[in-house]
C-alpha cells in the first residue's frame, strides 16, 4: 500500500507498467529526507514479485539476423567461415538467425554449384565440402582480404539501402552451404527467407524457385524454418506490386502446403508475415492476412524500428518517450493477433534502432545499448516471444559485429543479456519519494539457470539510467542481505561524446576478446548486503540477486 507521503511517478506513456505502482516498505535511508533532490542522490523503491511468473518467453527471446543482402556477392558468404565470427555467434545461443530483409524479395536460387569466387585467391587448397565443421573454417589470410573487400561493399550496400533500388541477385548452391554450415556449426536455428515478389500473371505467388531451393535444402538435409517475403507492404513502392492481405495470406497457405508435403518439412515452423510497424492501412493487411492464413503460421512476425537513420540524434536514443513508442506499436499489434488469433506467439521478426541501414556514430556505438537492452526488457514484458536484432553482421551500422568481425558494444550487451537473463519475466515495481520522473527503465526476470553458475531462485534486474546523474536503488527489506552481483556497463570515456564510444567497460573494464576464439571472463562485482545500490549516469547494469530465493525461478 502507498504510504502517505510518496507518489507514483508518472510513466510517460500508458502502457509502460515501470511505476504503475508504489509498495514500499520501510527500509534504513527509506525514513530519512532525501538530501540532494533532484541531483539523483533521491532513492528509487523498488519491489519484487516473485510469487509468480508474469510472463515466460521462448529460450531464443535474443536472435539475430543477417540481412540478404550479404549474399548479393557470393564471396563474402565465406566470411561466416570466421573462427572468430564463429565464436562469437555460438557465445549467443540458443537463438535464431534469420536470413531475410529487403534483398529477399529480389533472390533467385539458382540450383548449380557454379560459383567457385575464391579461385583468384590461388587458394586451391581451401574447399569447403559442407559436412564437418572443421573443414568449414577460413585460413587467416583469406579472412583478412575478404574483410578487406567486404568494408568496401558494405560501403555500396549501404548506398544502395539509401537509394531504395534493388538488383536482382542470383545466388548457388555453394552460398546456401555456407549460410547453413554457419549456423548449423555455430549452434544457431536457421530461418530462411523466401522470395515473395515471384509473381504469376494473376498476382499469385509464384512458388517455382523457393520450390527449387527447398528441394536442395531437403536433398542436403538442412534442418531449417522458413518465412515468405519482407514488408509486404511495401513491395509497391519497391518494386510496383501490390499484394492485399487476403491475396499474402493466399500465398502463405501455398507455401505451407509445399511444405506439408515435404518430409523433411512438415512439421518445419513458417513465420511471417514480417511486416513494417503498424501504420493507418498496414494494419489491413495484417487483419486480412491473418483471418486467411493464421493457422499456417507459427507465429506472428513484425519489424520495428524507433528512428530513421538519417534523421535521429543522440539524445533520442536516451528519450524515454521515443522507447516508450514501442509499447504503442506493441500493444497495437498484439490486439490485432489476439482477437483474431487468440494465443498466436507474437515476434519482432526484424528490430533495430534506426532504419535505413542504422544510424552513422549511433547504431554502433555505447549509446544504441538503451534502445537494445530497453527493447529486449518492455518486449517480454509486453508479451513478445522473440526479438530478432537486425544484423549480427552486415552494411549499415547496427550491426553486433564490425567490419572487421569484432564485437561492438551490442554485441557485448548482448552475450551478458543471454548469460544472466532467463526467460521468466517477473513483475517489478519502482516509485520514489517525490514522485519525480527519474529516468530510469527496471526490468527483472529469474536469472539464467543454462548458461550461468547462479542457483536456482536467482533473480536477474537490470537496470538503465537515461540521465547524467548517477541513481540509487532501493531493495526491498527482504532482499537487503542477498548478496549482489553488479554487472555495470558504461562507455570508456564519460560526457556525452564518450556515449558514441565503439567500445564498452564491464564495470570499469573495456571488453575485448583474449583471441579470435576466446571471450574474456565476464565477472560481476560482488556488492555488500544491505546497501543502496548506484548506477551511474548513462549506464545500464544487470544485477543478480543471488539469495533472492524466488520460489518461481
Ligand atoms: C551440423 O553440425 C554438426 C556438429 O555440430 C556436424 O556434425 C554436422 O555434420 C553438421 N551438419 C551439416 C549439414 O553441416
Ligand atoms: C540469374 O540467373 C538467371 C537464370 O539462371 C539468368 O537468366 C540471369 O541472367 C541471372 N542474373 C544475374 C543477375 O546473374
Ligand atoms: C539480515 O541480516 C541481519 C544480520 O545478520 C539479521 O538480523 C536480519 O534479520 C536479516 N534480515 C532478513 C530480512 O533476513
Amino acid at each position: 500500500m502507498p504510504q502517505p507521503g510518496f507518489r507514483v511517478i508518472p510513466a510517460a506513456s500508458a502502457p509502460v507498467l515501470l511505476f504503475t505502482a508504489v509498495l514500499i516498505h520501510a527500509s534504513p535511508a527509506g525514513a530519512a529526507p532525501s538530501p540532494g533532490y533532484g541531483t539523483g542522490a533521491e532513492p528509487v523503491y523498488i519491489d519484487l514479485d516473485f510469487s509468480r511468473v508474469d510472463r515466460k518467453v521462448d529460450e531464443r527471446f535474443l536472435s539475430v539476423s543477417i540481412d540478404a543482402s550479404f549474399m548479393t556477392q557470393e564471396k563474402f558468404m565465406y566470411l561466416l567461415g570466421s573462427p572468430k565470427l564463429r565464436t562469437l555467434a555460438k557465445a549467443l545461443t540458443p537463438a535464431f538467425l534469420r536470413f531475410g530483409g529487403t534483398k529477399q524479395d529480389f533472390m533467385r536460387f539458382v540450383p548449380q554449384r557454379q560459383y567457385s569466387p575464391l579461385k583468384d585467391y590461388r587458394t586451391s587448397s581451401f574447399h569447403y565440402t559442407g559436412n564437418s565443421c572443421e573443414r568449414f573454417e577460413l585460413p587467416e589470410l583469406l579472412e583478412k582480404s575478404l574483410k578487406q573487400e567486404w568494408a568496401q561493399q558494405a560501403l555500396i550496400l549501404y548506398l544502395e539501402e539509401q537509394l531504395g533500388k534493388y538488383k536482382p541477385v542470383n545466388f548457388s548452391e555453394n552460398a546456401v552451404d555456407l549460410l547453413y554450415a554457419f549456423t548449423n556449426c555455430s549452434g544457431l536455428d536457421l530461418i530462411f527467407g523466401l522470395n515473395e515478389l515471384f509473381r504469376t500473371s494473376d498476382n499469385a505467388w509464384n512458388s517455382q524457385n523457393a520450390e527449387l531451393l527447398i528441394n536442395y535444402c531437403e536433398s542436403r538435409q538442412y534442418i531449417m524454418s522458413w518465412e515468405l517475403g519482407n514488408e509486404p507492404n511495401s513491395f509497391e513502392k519497391k518494386a510496383g506490386v501490390r499484394v492485399d492481405g487476403y491475396q499474402l495470406g493466399q500465398d502463405f497457405l501455398h507455401l505451407h502446403k509445399i511444405l506439408q508435403e515435404s518430409k523433411l518439412y512438415s512439421s518445419s515452423d513458417l513465420y511471417g508475415p514480417d511486416i513494417s510497424q503498424p501504420r493507418d492501412h498496414r494494419k489491413d493487411l495484417l487483419t486480412g492476412f491473418l483471418e486467411t492464413a493464421a493457422g499456417a503460421i507459427d507465429a506472428c512476425t513484425w519489424h520495428h524500428y524507433y528512428v530513421n537513420g538519417r534523421d535521429t540524434s543522440l539524445e533520442d536514443f536516451l528519450d524515454p518517450e521515443v522507447l516508450d513508442t514501442l509499447a504503442v506499436k506493441t500493444n497495437e499489434v498484439l490486439e490485432t493477433v489476439n482477437s483474431l488469433s487468440p494465443g498466436k506467439k507474437v515476434w519482432l521478426g526484424e528490430t533495430s534502432s534506426a532504419y535505413g541501414g542504422g544510424a552513422i556514430g549511433l547504431s554502433d556505438t555505447f549509446v544504441a545499448g538503451f534502445m537494445w537492452l530497453d527493447k529486449l526488457g518492455l518486449a517480454a514484458r509486453l508479451g513478445l516471444n522473440v526479438v530478432i536484432r537486425q544484423v549480427l553482421i552486415g552494411s549499415g551500422t547496427y550491426h553486433l559485429v564490425d567490419d572487421n568481425l569484432d564485437p561492438l558494444p551490442d554485441f557485448w550487451l548482448s552475450l551478458l543479456y543471454k548469460r544472466l537473463v532467463g526467460p521468466e519475466v517477473l513483475k517489478i515495481t519502482a516509485a520514489s519519494k517525490s514522485g519525480q520522473n527519474l529516468r530510469l527503465r527496471i526490468y527483472s526476470h529469474c536469472t539464467n539457470k543454462h548458461s550461468s553458475s547462479y542457483r536456482r531462485g536467482s533473480v536477474t534486474m537490470f537496470i538503465l539510467n537515461l540521465r547524467k546523474n548517477p541513481a540509487t536503488i532501493s531493495l526491498p527489506a527482504q532482499l537487503l542481505n542477498s548478496t549482489v552481483e553488479a554487472y555495470v556497463l558504461q562507455a570508456p570515456e564519460p560526457g556525452l561524446e564518450g556515449l558514441k564510444s565503439r567500445s564498452v567497460a564491464l564495470n570499469g573494464v573495456v571488453l575485448k576478446m583474449v583471441d579470435e576464439r576466446t571471450l574474456p571472463p565476464l565477472r560481476g562485482i560482488k556488492l555488500p548486503a544491505g546497501k543502496h545500490l548506484k548506477l551511474p549516469g548513462f549506464s545500464f547494469a544487470f544485477y543478480v540477486l543471488k539469495e533472492a530465493g524466488a520460489p518461481v525461478c
